[in-house]
């Protein structure tokens, strides 16, 4: 399978030297990217998403390691000799030329015979939804409409893969879940592989086949977006992802004795973090009964937010859960602030964390 995949990093490290100084910006990353995938690179600031995404498109070389694409290693070949395509985090259109001009830009470049262009632009302003718009100056339109221009450029040289990085970054919340939405319909519509840089985690989980999430230099876990919030591999990943309760202690025989309470741990001795996500726990004013891991604690915030109460809970050492509870029965007894109450839930949903 290793000869199919549309994208590899093989051990991949970036140095640069600054000051005097060398940094490692990407510490050793080792991914294989399918053919028609929606992959994504996901982490903070700095994490070195922005020079992972230069090095697959070839604007860096590699310090160390290698990057293939289709099975052929293109460690030292520059990028437009690449079949990948890059939309940068700042895309800029050319201001003086028309919509139709910008998308036909590079078909122009490469002598594409004219019959050819007007049907490839013209395919490429349909699948975006601009098709009406060719006459229009960027200026003249809204911040996805440029977006989806700065797409149907890139794509219409049907590239083997599409690397975006932080496409929708400039554009506000609304826009931005709109063109989520967008972009992966377009992605299924011309089936190429498609590398999405994000800090945004929500994006990530929404449009992603398999995500990547890196953490200074360094992938700190690579699955499917269910696996990666439902099973956090490690802290970090557990914490960057939505909100994770993070527990600490000292397991023994599979039970882990928290402040007057009991987490299970199966399998575990010794020294256990262990994460919970918030909307796995049930509060009750009464001690549950079962094989479930109970905890007691007092309610120290209740924040009302529509759909949904969001509780802090104080444990009896020092610790605070997050509890989401829906409103989804007028007949819910919420608890409230200073309230005596028990945490409960699944063995199942909640996993012992690396470090
Ligand atoms: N040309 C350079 N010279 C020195 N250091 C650099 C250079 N380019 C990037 N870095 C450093 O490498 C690290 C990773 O940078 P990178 O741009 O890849 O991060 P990023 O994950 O894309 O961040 P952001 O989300 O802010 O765009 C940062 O610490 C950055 O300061
Ligand atoms: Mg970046």
């Amino acid at each position: 399978m290793t000869e199919l995949n549309a994208i590899a990093l093989e051990g991949v490290v970036k140095e640069y030297l600054s000051h005097g100084e060398v940094v490692q910006a990407v510490k050793g990353i080792t991914l294989d990217i399918a053919e028609g995938e929606f992959f994504s690179l996901l982490g903070p600031s700095g994490c070195g998403k922005t020079t992972t995404m230069r090095m697959i498109a070839g604007f860096e070389e590699p310090s160390k390691g290698v990057v293939r694409l289709h099975g052929q290693d293109v460690t030292n070949v520059p990028p437009n000799k690449r079949d990948v395509n890059m939309v940068f985090q700042s895309y800029a259109l050319f201001p003086h030329m028309s919509v139709w001009d910008n998308v036909a830009f590079g078909l122009k470049q490469r002598k594409t015979p004219q019959a050819e262009i007007k049907q490839r632009v013209g395919e490429m302003l349909e699948i975006v939804d601009l098709a009406g718009r060719e006459k229009r100056r960027p200026r003249e339109m809204s911040g996805g409409q440029q977006q989806r221009v700065a797409l149907a450029r890139a794509l219409v040289n049907r590239p083997r893969a599409l690397l975006l990085d932080e496409p929708l970054g400039a554009l506000d919340l609304k826009l931005r879940q709109a063109m989520q939405i967008e972009l992966k319909r377009i992605q299924r519509e011309v089936g190429i592989t498609f590398v999405y840089v994000t800090h945004d985690q929500s994006e990530a989980l929404t449009m992603s086949d398999r995500i990547a999430v890196m953490n200074d230099g360094l992938v700190e876990q690579l699955a499917g977006p269910r696996e990666i919030y439902e099973r956090p591999a490690t802290a970090f990943v557990a914490g960057f992802i939505g909100t994770s309760n993070l527990l600490a202690g000292t397991a023994s025989g599979g039970t882990l004795e928290l402040g007057g309470g009991k987490v299970l741990v199966p399998d575990r001795d010794g020294p256990v973090t262990v994460t919970v996500r918030p909307e796995k726990i049930t509060i009750s004013t009464d001690k549950p009964g079962g094989d479930v891991s109970a905890v007691p604690g007092t309610v120290a915030e209740v924040v009302y937010l529509g759909t949904y109460n969001s509780y802090a809970v104080s444990l009896a050492d020092g610790a605070e859960v997050t509890v989401f509870q829906q409103n989804a029965h007028d007949s819910t007894t919420t608890a409230e602030r200073g309230d005596s109450v028990w945490l409960s839930w699944q063995a199942r949903h909640s996993y012992a964390i690396g470090s």
